[in-house]
Formats: C-alpha cells, structure tokens, sequence
C-alpha cells in the first residue's frame, strides 16, 4: 500500500469510540484518519476507545489514508495505556496533544523505538505529529520540532491556545496569529507538514473555505478537519490549482532558458522572476 506522507491536505478526527464514524472517514478518500482518545472521547469511554480503534486498524482497509491515533497528553495517566494498547494495531503515526518539551516526545519515540524493535518492524516508520495549542508549546515549538526524526508535521490549535492564555476567539484572530505563524513557519524550517487548526462551525462553508485559503497563504500545508463535509473543500483548496501548476511549469522552463543565456533575473508576462520565485515553483510542482 503506497501512502505518501507528504500529502496531508486534510486531517479528519473522529471520537475514537465511534467505530461508524471511523468506516465513515475510509469512504472519503481523506488523505489522513485521526482516531482520538483525548478530547472527543468522554473519559468514561477512553478503554472502549481504544478497543474500536485497535479493531479498525486490524481490521479494516483504510485504503491510501494515512492512519493515526491521537493520544492523550503525555505526562498524563491516560497517555502509557494509550500507547500500549493501540501500538498493537500498527497505526502510521500518533498525534500529540498539547506538546510543551522536547523529553514529551523523546519518551513516546522512545516507546516506539522499543516496540518497532520487539516487534521485528522497520526502525522509525511510525510517525509523531505533536499539536501546538498551549502558551508553552509555542514558546518552546522549535525544540519540539527537532525533538525526533520521527517528528514529521506540527499541527496548530487554536481553541486550546487561546483558552490557555485566556484569550477570547475572534474571527479576525489576531489573538492567535503570532503562534500560527510561528508554527507553520517552524514547520518549514525543520522540512515538516504544517497542518492549520480547525473550523467549529459544522455549517458556515463560505467561512470554512476562507480559512482554509488564508492557511494556505500563511504556507500551512493542509487543515484538521471534523465533519465529512469538509473533506472535500479543504483537500481542493490546500492541492495547487491548475493555473498555479501551469504558471509553475512556465517559471522553470523559462528559468531554465535565462540561466543557459547567463540571465538569474528576467520578466515573465510583466513580472520579475529570480531565484525566490524560482524557488517557489519548484515547491508547487513538488506538491503537484
Ligand atoms: N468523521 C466521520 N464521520 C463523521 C464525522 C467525523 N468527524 N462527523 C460526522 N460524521 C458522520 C456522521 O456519523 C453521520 O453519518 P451517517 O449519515 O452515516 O449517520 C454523517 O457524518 C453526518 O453527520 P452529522 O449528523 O452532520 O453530524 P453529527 O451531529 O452526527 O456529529 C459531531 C457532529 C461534531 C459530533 C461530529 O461531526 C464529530 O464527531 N466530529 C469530530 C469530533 C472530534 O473528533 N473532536 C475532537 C477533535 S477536534
Ligand atoms: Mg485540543
């Protein structure tokens, strides 16, 4: 099974409890399936959880989705269980809620490592994606992020962030803008995917779309998702379109063209064109 790690346009979470909600997400051809044991999951049903979640991975065929486990926090008496009793179902990665310190994910890598090896699996294929969604983990974002080679995307979360730090939601989001930039542009520094936060309102598509569109302009790479409907409109807004692919391809021809004649800037339909630009093709038809 070919699963390309890179593309995460869209991460859909479902309660890890549900198991027709997890068949539901396998129908979407959703690029990853985030099972959760924090949040969505009421703690009286966090051992149920589990169950179903080790039952789908064994199971059923998720298809090319990517399949993960969002965990508890670690450091919390939920986390140990969460990994021991879901490691067995061989998921693609974990998500790490409200990651604050490097040692945080040393020790869930470190879980994995002993596993992987126990097991007879591949060294360092399952994958650690830690949220960024306190005060802390913002501040301390960049130790995170090289924390493991197994890091592989950052995710933000904005309702957690700001009840952290007792800050009021806005739709203009200033409150949380500084940490959304700082994550994503972390992301990038260390080579991951940066995954955008969520949209809570299950019925403003208009709204929803606008979101996606602006963390696509901050360089985010895809967006947590919650509902099925919107799978589909985060997937095509966070995939380049066919006007940026083509304008990409034109770019690198021409650059192409002007370097044999010893030109490193050059006019393309009006616009100047020089390495930076050059640069960003590159990365859309890398992403095409
Ligand atoms: N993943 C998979 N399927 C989902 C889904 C999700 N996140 N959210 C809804 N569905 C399914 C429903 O089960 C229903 O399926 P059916 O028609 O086959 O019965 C269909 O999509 C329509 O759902 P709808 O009635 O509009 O939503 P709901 O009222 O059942 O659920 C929520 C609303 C918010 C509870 C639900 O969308 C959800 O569980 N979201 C994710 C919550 C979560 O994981 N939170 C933690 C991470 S932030
Ligand atoms: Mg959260």
């Amino acid at each position: 099974m070919t699963r390309n790690s890179a593309l995460r346009r869209a991460l859909l979470f479902m309660p890890g409890d549900s198991l027709p909600k997890i068949e539901k997400a396998i129908g979407l051809q959703v690029d990853s399936i985030v099972m959760d044991l924090e949040d969505g999951v009421a703690f009286s049903r966090k051992a149920e959880a589990r169950r179903v979640i080790v039952t789908a991975l064994q199971t059923l065929d998720f298809g090319r989705s990517e399949r993960l486990v969002r965990m508890n926090p670690m450091g919390s008496e939920l986390a140990e269980d969460d990994l021991r009793s879901t490691i067995t179902g061989r998921p693609d990665g974990y998500v790490l809620p409200k990651a604050e310190f490097a040692e945080q994910v040393e020790a869930v890598a470190e879980f994995l490592a002993q596993e992987e090896r126990a097991r007879g699996w591949h060294a360092g294929q399952i994958k650690l994606l830690p949220i960024i969604e306190t005060a802390l983990g913002v501040v301390n974002v960049r130790e995170i992020a090289g924390a493991s080679a197994r890091v592989d995307a950052l995710l933000f979360g904005a309702e957690d962030l700001a009840g952290d730090m007792g800050a009021v939601r806005t739709s203009a989001g200033w409150e949380i803008f500084y940490a959304r930039s700082a994550v994503v542009t972390t992301a990038k520094a260390y080579r991951l995917t940066a995954i955008d936060m969520v949209y809570f309102d299950l019925h403003n598509m208009e709204g929803f779309a606008d979101e996606c569109r602006t963390g696509r302009e901050l360089a985010y790479d895809g967006k947590m998702v919650i509902h099925p409907r919107q799978v589909e409109i985060a997937q095509h807004i966070f995939a380049p379109s066919l006007e940026e692919i083509s304008r990409a391809r034109r770019i690198i021809e021409a650059n192409d063209d002007a370097q044999t004649r010893g030109l490193g800037a050059f006019a393309l339909d009006g616009k100047m064109v020089d390495g930076p630009v050059v640069r960003m093709a590159q990365q859309v038809m890398k992403k095409a």
